[in-house]
């Protein structure tokens, strides 16, 4: 199972003075020191933490492996093929949200969507959606003919833990999993994973790849980025390993 760690909230730090430290990119080198597979950063409209240049050197620099998240907007698809990532995730983007709140909606006939897919597709760029785990949002996934979906975790890692909510949102990430590897997709999962959620979601099968991000750069403040990877990743595959 790959990880892929988001370093977003590293840029929110930067950001936050207004200068050039801490370094995504530094953070990213640590990352992949510590056992990450892969780097995700989001391109928000607003620039409110990752940053043009980040995004460039990211993709440039020799053994990363970047997962772009963007917005199905023209001009950052427009940027997205000019910088040519490993991956593009195409997520729903609120300029007043926190963080990404739900699945990208996939309303049938909906072309910002589907022109975005083939935009980033014809760049030579691998694609993936970002959606709530449900059936039918998953078949909709399936009819725009991308090769990855990424499952939104949020509503199981937002419920109380050991509740029925928390083992019912679980049950939905089985399904919807199961259902999209059935139909020939890779799936990816993420959103609100840390230390004590991830385990369940790791032994989920037809997950081939998590997106984590805050709990492991929250994580790095006392621990440092690269063990906190390596201790994410230790949970990951121990669970793998029981699973099979
Ligand atoms: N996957 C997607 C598509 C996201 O938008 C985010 C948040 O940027 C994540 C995964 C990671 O979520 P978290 O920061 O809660 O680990």
């Amino acid at each position: 199972m790959r990880l892929y760690v988001n370093v977003d909230h590293v840029a929110t730090l930067r950001e936050a003075r207004g200068g050039r430290e801490p370094d995504p990119v530094r953070a990213a080198v640590a990352a992949e020191a510590g056992g990450a597979d892969g780097i995700t950063v989001h391109l928000r409209e607003d620039r409110r933490h990752i940053q043009d240049a980040d995004v460039r050197a990211l993709a440039q620099r020799r053994g990363t492996t970047l997962n772009l998240e963007l917005a199905a907007h023209p001009e950052i698809v427009r940027l997205a093929r000019r910088l040519a990532p490993h991956q593009a995730t195409l997520v729903p983007e609120r300029r007043r949200e926190l963080t990404t709140e739900g699945g990208l909606a996939l309303r049938p006939g909906s072309r910002r969507v589907q022109t975005a897919v083939a935009r980033l597709r014809d760049a030579g760029i691998r694609v993936s959606l970002f959606i709530d785990p449900d059936r039918a949002t998953v078949d909709r996934a399936v009819a725009l003919a991308v090769p990855a979906i990424e499952l939104h975790t949020g509503r199981y890692a937002t419920a109380p833990s050991g509740s029925r909510r928390q083992a019912a949102a679980l049950a939905a990430l089985r399904r919807a999993a199961a259902h999209a590897r059935r139909a020939g997709l890779a799936v990816h999962a993420g959103h609100g994973l840390n230390y004590e959620n991830v385990q369940a979601v790791a032994a989920i099968a037809a997950i081939e790849e998590l997106n984590i991000g805050h709990s492991i750069v929250s994580h790095a403040v006392f621990w440092g980025m690269e063990e906190s990877v390596r201790h994410m990743r230790h949970l990951m595959d121990a669970a793998r390993r029981r699973a099979v």
